[in-house]
């Protein structure tokens, strides 16, 4: 399932009340009516984010290894059950904004439960004989770490479609200059390895690490800026077929897109909707809310194309981990500051690359319900990298794969371009 991890019993302890802590601390900016929207299919609302991560914990922790437990009401293995056929029926999904019961406060008397339960068994767990898995504890926190960034970005579309703009939280968000023109990074590719080897956690689908073979390659030394794909859209980007896949032109057609979820026309300029409100488009930021078609027909059009996952991978394995992530409580893609050979590869936003999401080789998922957590969804789905600024920085690494259908916009992903050398 997991990479073993090497951490003490009660390091655990400590990091499972700080991001459960963390989780409801994003949630305090909202009205408990923020808490109920549903306004898609692939939305959830923050309820059934908050009620579903401890459902994780309850049904893959608590009612195997913790003798005694009860669950607090056996209905909600049904409600909050996401998709682990393994365990059982799950409620539908495009219908969870119909659950005006559990209410807001009954899902968080539901967390403390379960919070009650887990400081049981972390306590126990601490002994010489642990009673639960420790790779099994440290899933349950990085399934909740996921959710934090779903709980982001899920309230800002439902935010987004009420036309009074709600704001999340009123801060200013940094504006910089104009970045220099795009630069790129040279690799000379050949035999390099791929995959976590570490002693840390990392999900399954990040082994087993194996060798991939690289054409030399170039990378761009930074993200495409709003301003850079606005020359995009004004050179009829959306309204010609050629830099299109089949797909994508048909998906633009069919949904009449004609620039990145968010952005509306207005006062002869472009706004867009952020965490912090109702803004005009900043032309230095990173574009963001793009689908896959829009960003592999961006590259297309510049000349260039998307790296692949291998090729993004090896130029960030030597990277540290820091950007504008979760922490920095912006929740926002920023303008390029640092001076690095290389910027903004973790943070900001997560990177399309054109590589479809597919088992590693040898990748076997683990038996049982838990098995289901990433192998099923290997197919029709392209990889991102990188995360987000809505990603905690303790969540993401240089092997780790998201994935999401081509023509999904809602989370904060956009374009870093590539070329070969
Ligand atoms: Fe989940």
């Amino acid at each position: 399932m997991t990479t073993a991890p090497a951490v003490s019993r009660t390091s655990l302890l400590a990091r499972y009340r700080e991001i459960r802590r963390t989780t409801e601390r994003l949630c305090e900016p909202l009205a408990i009516e923020d808490q109920v929207l549903q306004a898609m299919p692939d939305v959830s609302p923050t309820k059934w984010h908050l009620a579903h991560v401890s459902w994780f914990f309850e049904t893959f922790l608590l009612t195997p290894h913790l003798p005694g437990y009860e669950p607090l009401n056996p209905a909600y293995t049904f409600l909050f059950n996401s998709y682990y056929n393994g365990v059982g029926p799950q409620f539908s999904r495009p219908a969870r904004g119909h659950l005006s019961r559990p209410t807001v406060a009954e899902v968080y008397a539901y967390r403390q439960w379960v919070d009650r339960g887990m400081e049981r068994l972390l306590a126990e767990t601490d002994s010489e004989r642990p009673i639960a898995p420790a790779a099994l504890i440290e899933l349950g926190l990085n399934h909740e770490q996921q959710h934090q960034e779903l709980i982001l970005t899920d309230i800002k579309y439902n935010l987004a479609m009420n036309p009074l703009h709600p704001v999340y939280h009123a801060i200013a968000l940094p504006r910089g200059a104009a970045p220099g023109p795009l630069d790129w990074r040279e690799h000379r590719g050949g035999l390099v390895p791929i995959g976590y080897d570490g002693s840390g956690f990392a999900f399954d689908n990040e082994g087993p690490r194996h060798t991939v073979y690289l054409r030399p390659f170039r990378l761009a030394d930074r993200l495409t800026t709003n301003g850079e794909y606005l020359q995009f859209i004004e050179a009829g980007g959306y309204r010609r077929s050629e830099p299109w896949l089949s797909e994508g032109w048909r998906t633009v057609q069919e949904r009449g897109w004609q620039a990145p979820l968010y952005w509306e026309w207005q006062d002869g300029g472009w706004w867009t909707q952020t965490l912090s409100g109702y803004l005009p488009v900043d032309l230095h930021a990173p574009v963001t809310h793009v689908s896959y078609y829009e960003a592999d027909a961006y590259a297309r059009w510049r000349d260039a194309r998307l790296p692949t996952e291998p090729e993004w991978e090896h130029a960030a394995a030597d990277v540290p981990v820091s950007g504008n992530l979760q922490e920095r409580g912006i929740f926002h893609p920023l303008p390029v500051t640092a001076d690095a050979p290389v910027a903004q590869l973790f943070g900001d936003v997560w990177e399309w690359t054109q590589s479809a999401y597919a088992p590693y080789p040898g990748y076997r998922a683990e038996p049982g319900a838990v098995g289901e957590y990433n192998g099923k969804f290997m197919v029709s789905q392209m990889v991102l990298r990188g995360g987000s600024c809505v990603t905690p920085e303790s969540h993401i690494r240089a092997t780790y794969r998201n994935f999401f259908p081509p023509d999904a916009r809602w989370q904060f992903s956009g374009i870093r371009l590539a070329e070969d050398a």
